[in-house]
């Protein structure tokens, strides 16, 4: 049997004005904090963690699912990876207010029985919530979006082939230019230079795309040590 092709994706609704998007995604996130799609993630969770930053934004970072840090402060990206996400964007030359950030999964994964820890979005969850993300995108538009990890490529592409091989790639979600790149986590876990070169070269491409200036400075960064 031949593999299962990603699903068709459909076109991008015609782009909002300004205050329109504003509207769109206030309202939008309204009912998303109200959802009980998975009723055991509605049960346990503390928040919905729905997005951060402008909704003008260019630039959009995707990645898998809240924390226990995220779940408790309503807000993507926030414990440990989030710190780094939030250097890697201002090596970019941007803050977290100049961007948008969300997550394949809008509630933190329940771990039963367990006091600590995560777990990987299951396929019925992802499908669940991705609607939420395709509709935030649908308002907000952004020229490019940096999908951080296998899980984020997967929720939005219906890829599976392994980040390491899809990584530093530019991909199309709906017209849109995606760069898949690895997780803040996976850094957090292997800092050799020449991992962080990878992600900041997937970022300078994406700096490239949407002409953000890139200083000598910048361009060596990572270097020395590879
Ligand atoms: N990891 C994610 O993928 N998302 C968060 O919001 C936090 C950690």
């Amino acid at each position: 049997m031949p593999p299962t092709p990603p699903p068709a994706q459909p076109p991008l609704p015609p782009p909002l004005d300004p205050a329109a998007k504003e509207a769109a995604l206030a309202e939008l996130r309204v009912k998303a904090l109200a959802c009980t799609r998975c009723p055991n993630l509605a049960s346990s969770r503390t928040t919905v963690v729905f997005g951060v930053g402008t909704v003008q934004a260019r630039l959009m970072f995707v990645g898998e699912a809240p924390g226990a840090d995220e779940d408790e402060q309503g807000e993507p990206f926030v414990g440990k990876a989030g710190e780094l996400l939030t250097r890697m964007i201002g090596a970019m030359g941007l803050s977290r207010s100049d961007v948008y950030i969300a997550n394949i999964l809008k509630c933190r994964p329940d771990t039963p029985g367990q006091t600590s820890g995560n777990r990987k979005p299951t396929t019925d969850e992802m499908a669940t919530c991705i609607p939420w993300l395709h509709q935030q995108i649908d308002i907000i538009q952004p020229s490019a979006i940096v999908a951080l990890g296998a899980t984020a490529v997967e929720g939005l592409l219906g890829k599976t082939l392994g980040i390491s091989k899809l990584r530093g790639n530019w991909q199309q979600y709906r017209g849109i230019h995606l760069m898949p790149t690895y997780h803040p986590a996976y850094l957090l876990r292997n800092q050799a230079p020449s991992e962080k070169r990878k992600v900041w070269e997937d970022l300078m491409a994406v700096m490239e795309h949407l002409e953000l200036p890139i200083s000598a400075k910048q361009r060596g960064y990572f270097l020395s040590k590879v």
